[in-house]
């Protein structure tokens, strides 16, 4: 069975580790594809050291753009791709615009695609992301979908074939990588910060960053929660805030983004996280950490509905009071991605199904 897999962005490199490294178990062959989305090494490079991904078969050198421009390019590269390589299958994560070009051009050319992270929606065509995890579920052959409630919005749409629920990926990514971060991480140290003693917080949204007035209450409501702020910044913030001369207050530590081990230390140290990433979401309530999210919808209510995150969007007075006050039910489950395992069950399924 010859796997063809296509990433691009951080969040996918993340997922695709635990991925990967089951079908090398399984002696699957696996052609990498980095489309190059993300390029630079604190976005990418890092992660495929640290994760121990090989290095990409291809990488298509994208970088960034308009939306149009930057899916176009990539569709044309990985068609070119796909032409000469054949797969049985690609593979694609998430729902970012690598993961919309990688699919598109396979279905085109019937080549089966298989989409991991099938199933959460947040009912808001604005967001890019909804936009490009709805076409792609759509045109996918498996739809690997981390919990039950991400296979009933597919059934709403009309999805019943092909849907596995298997659990969360990035519960393995974090099971796989989560001794090495204790042991290797000096993040904290680095930092002098004292566990349970500061929030953490990551913006990258384009509603939040592209909207100056939602940046600068998200910043107000940090700069005065009383605590201090570790934010690994993503580029797109970085430059967002230099173009729009946006400036900071109180105790708010820009750093430039973290690796994943690092990133898992100072998540499951920090009293609270503030953050409009949907993978963050989920790593928070699987730290047991509490997490306050500056967006109006998630992806993922399975972790508001167990209690251990807040919705308050781009509300100062809400972030300030929610990091003080904000104490979940420690006494409350949190398995609502399931155990560990969801990597091999997707390999287990694709070896079933797939016809070399
Ligand atoms: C993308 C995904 C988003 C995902 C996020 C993960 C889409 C539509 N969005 O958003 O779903 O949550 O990745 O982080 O696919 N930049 C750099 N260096 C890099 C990468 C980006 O400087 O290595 C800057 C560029 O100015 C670029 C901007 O960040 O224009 C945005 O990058 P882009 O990949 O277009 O979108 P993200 O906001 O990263
Ligand atoms: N992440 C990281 N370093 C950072 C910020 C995030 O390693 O500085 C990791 C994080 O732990 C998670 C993934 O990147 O595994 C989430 O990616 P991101 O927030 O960029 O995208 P989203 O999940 O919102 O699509």
């Amino acid at each position: 069975v010859k796997v063809l897999t296509v990433v691009g962005a951080r969040p996918q490199f993340v997922k695709m580790a635990p991925v990967s490294r089951a079908l090398a178990e399984a002696g699957v062959k696996e052609t990498v594809v980095h489309t190059g989305q993300h390029y630079d090494e604190g976005m990418s490079g890092i992660f495929f050291r640290e994760l121990g991904i090989r290095e990409p078969d291809h990488n298509l050198g994208v970088g960034s753009g308009p939306h149009g421009a930057q899916t176009a390019a990539m569709l044309k590269a990985i068609e070119e791709l796909l032409l000469k390589n054949r797969p049985d299958v690609l593979l694609v994560y998430g729902d970012t615009n690598s993961t919309l070009a990688g699919g598109l051009a396979a279905v085109k050319l019937h080549v089966p695609v298989a989409h991991v992270e099938a199933g959460p929606r947040n009912r808001d065509m604005r967001m890019p992301e909804e936009v490009n995890r709805i076409l792609v579920d759509h045109l996918s052959t498996w739809l690997f979908a981390p919990t039950r409630h991400g296979a009933e919005n597919l059934a709403q749409e009309g999805i019943r074939t092909g849907v596995h629920v298997v659990g969360d990926v990035m519960v393995d990514s974090m099971h796989q990588s989560l001794e090495r971060a204790q042991r290797d991480s000096r993040i904290l140290q680095r930092l002098e910060l004292q566990a349970g003693r500061y929030v953490l917080a990551t913006i990258h949204r384009a509603d939040n960053t592209d909207d100056r007035r939602r940046l600068e209450a998200i910043l107000d409501g940090l700069g005065n929660c009383g605590m201090p702020v570790v934010f690994p910044i993503h580029p797109r913030t970085r430059k967002a805030m230099a173009a729009g001369g946006i400036k900071t207050s109180g105790d708010l530590r820009l750093i430039d983004p973290v690796g994943y081990l690092d990133m898992l230390m100072l998540e499951g140290s920090a009293k609270a996280i503030v953050t409009d990433s949907g993978g963050v979401q989920k790593e928070a309530y699987l730290s047991g950490v509490p997490c306050i999210t500056v967006q109006e919808t998630t992806g993922w209510p399975e972790t508001v509905e167990a209690g251990w995150n807040r919705l308050v969007g781009a509300n100062a007075h809400a972030i300030k009071d929610l990091v003080q006050n904000f104490r979940p039910d420690t006494q409350q489950l949190r398995d609502a991605f399931g155990p560990p395992g969801a990597s091999k069950k997707i390999v287990d399924t694709l070896l079933k199904d797939v016809q070399p």
